[in-house]
């Protein structure tokens, strides 16, 4: 049984580094990627603080994300490409940081309690696969340690996993 350890610290570096080992054992020897993003989302959401939703969007068809797994309240199940936080991370391939999502007028709110929002690009090669979507209750709850934190639990999901 993987019991996840709370990662008890204030230095964001050095979280991420614990996360990133215990990420590495949770996937180790298994390539499905919804039962990888399933442990990943459930990881997350247990040991990182202020998190009211941690999952995963599947770039299901070129325009378009489709909820994947998480944890955290029911969640808006498709999204087009370019709308909202997720669709503007796949769009732009790349990260966006939301300190405030009612200062991005686009922001589509899952879940009322949101106040800001960490999304990260799957991206394998030259393709978008899909995102890993962070959101929190807490105004500016994350940073530019968290943003690379996250970046690389992305890569070792994409590492560990075969193509949906
Ligand atoms: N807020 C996201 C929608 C997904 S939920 O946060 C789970 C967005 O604007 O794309």
């Amino acid at each position: 049984m993987f019991a996840p350890k709370t990662i008890d610290t204030d230095d964001k570096a050095a979280l991420y580094r614990e996360l990133a080992q215990q990420l590495g054992g949770l996937l180790s020897g298994e390539h499905d990627p919804i039962a990888n993003a399933a442990n990943t989302a459930a990881l997350l959401f247990n040991t990182l603080p202020d998190l009211n939703w941690a999952g995963f969007y599947f770039l299901k068809s070129p325009d378009e994300l489709v909820l994947g797994p998480f944890q955290g309240q029911p969640a808006c199940v498709r999204i087009a490409v370019g709308r909202g936080v997720c669709g503007a991370a796949v769009e732009q391939r790349r990260t966006m940081l939301v300190e405030d999502v009612h200062a991005f007028a686009d922001h589509i709110a899952c879940d009322a309690a949101s106040r800001s929002e960490l999304v990260v690009p799957l991206v394998r090669g030259d393709r978008v696969l899909g995102v890993i979507d962070l959101d929190s209750p807490l105004l500016a709850r994350f940073t530019l340690d968290d943003q690379r934190g996250i970046e690389a639990v992305a890569e070792i999901y994409l590492k560990a996993s075969a193509d949906l």
